[in-house]
């Protein structure tokens, strides 16, 4: 694979095969970055960014970035925590989401952390762990596990397990239940500590200002509206947009024709305050680019 990586390039790790490739690739696609890949998902070219895309396993992101063997990385921040890796964070991509739990059999008779004291906890995430509970002075065996950590208490494993949730389904296959929150997890952006070439640096820079852009955008919707002019004023403090909406005449008396952005967690909520105080015609459009 060495010689198939251009020097010119910065190179990016993203995970090989697991819940956060599709969302690594989408958001370089949202950011403009048109990808070549091979169909095997070991290598892809950018065509219009002077990038090369290595697809490698969560656990050797951290490293390989620390190291300079890639420039930058995108992986879950649990994996970069328990690695300890020396990199910077460059930016949370918002997607990825997940928390570290102690979880337990539902007919157990542990009800709290301290219920824990001198028994096993099974968990991939031993650091982690381990340092969660010393702060808490509760000890305990940590077993070490790479993958199907769930089935330890039903195996006499282990009392406990400490293990990534997202939407709690494989808990809930389990038989497990949650009895503490260790570490809230999302996927992010790393890059080596000291880059000492200039030039990637700020190719490194220009990427991470296109990924913000996209991301920026993805927070907001552009609506437009007719509304009466005397309601003009409420409008503009339940939607002041970026900075204040544009407002143009209407040839109807007393009509105006606005334009803003609305942010999206609040959007439905506002759409319908809007359509209460009077406004009609209300468009809204997806934004495809968003610099702040
Ligand atoms: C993680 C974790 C659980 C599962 C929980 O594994 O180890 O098994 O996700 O997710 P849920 O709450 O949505 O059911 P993942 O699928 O990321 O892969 P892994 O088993 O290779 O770690």
């Amino acid at each position: 694979m060495k010689n198939r990586l251009d020097s010119n390039n910065i190179t990016l790790a993203i995970q090989k095969k697991g819940r956060l490739t599709q969302y690594s690739i989408d958001l370089l696609e949202k950011a403009g970055l048109v990808i070549d890949t091979d169909g095997q998902k070991l290598y892809a070219k950018c065509r219009n960014f002077p990038l090369d895309i290595v697809f490698i396993r969560d656990e050797d992101i951290p490293y390989l970035v620390e190291t300079g063997v890639v420039d930058i990385g995108i992986v879950g921040n649990n994996v970069v925590v328990e690695i300890n890796a020396l990199v910077d964070t460059r930016l949370p991509l918002d997607f990825g989401y997940c928390r570290l739990v102690i979880a337990v059999q539902n007919d157990s008779s542990v009800s709290s952390i301290r219920d824990l004291n001198n028994k096993k906890i099974a968990t991939s995430y031993p650091r982690l762990v381990s340092q969660y509970l010393q702060k808490k002075k509760i000890s305990v065996e940590i077993i070490q596990l790479n993958g199907s950590v769930e089935l330890s208490p039903a195996l006499n494993i282990a009392s406990a397990i400490a293990d990534l949730t997202s939407t709690g389904s494989t808990l809930a296959i389990s038989d497990l239940r949650i009895i503490e929150t260790l570490f809230e997890s999302q996927a992010v952006l790393i890059s080596q500590k000291k880059i000492n070439n200039n030039k990637k640096q700020r190719l490194i820079d220009n990427l991470v200002f296109r990924f913000q852009a996209a991301q920026n955008a993805q927070k907001y919707k552009y609506i437009m509206m007719n509304a009466p002019q005397d309601k003009l004023k409420q409008i503009i403090t339940m939607v002041p947009g970026l900075k204040s909406p544009t407002v143009t005449p209407l040839t109807t008396k007393g009509w105006v024709s606005i334009q803003t952005a609305i942010q999206e967690d609040a959007f439905w909520e506002k759409i319908q305050k809007l359509k209460q105080i009077g406004a009609s015609g209300i468009i809204a459009l997806p934004i495809e680019k968003l610099i702040t």
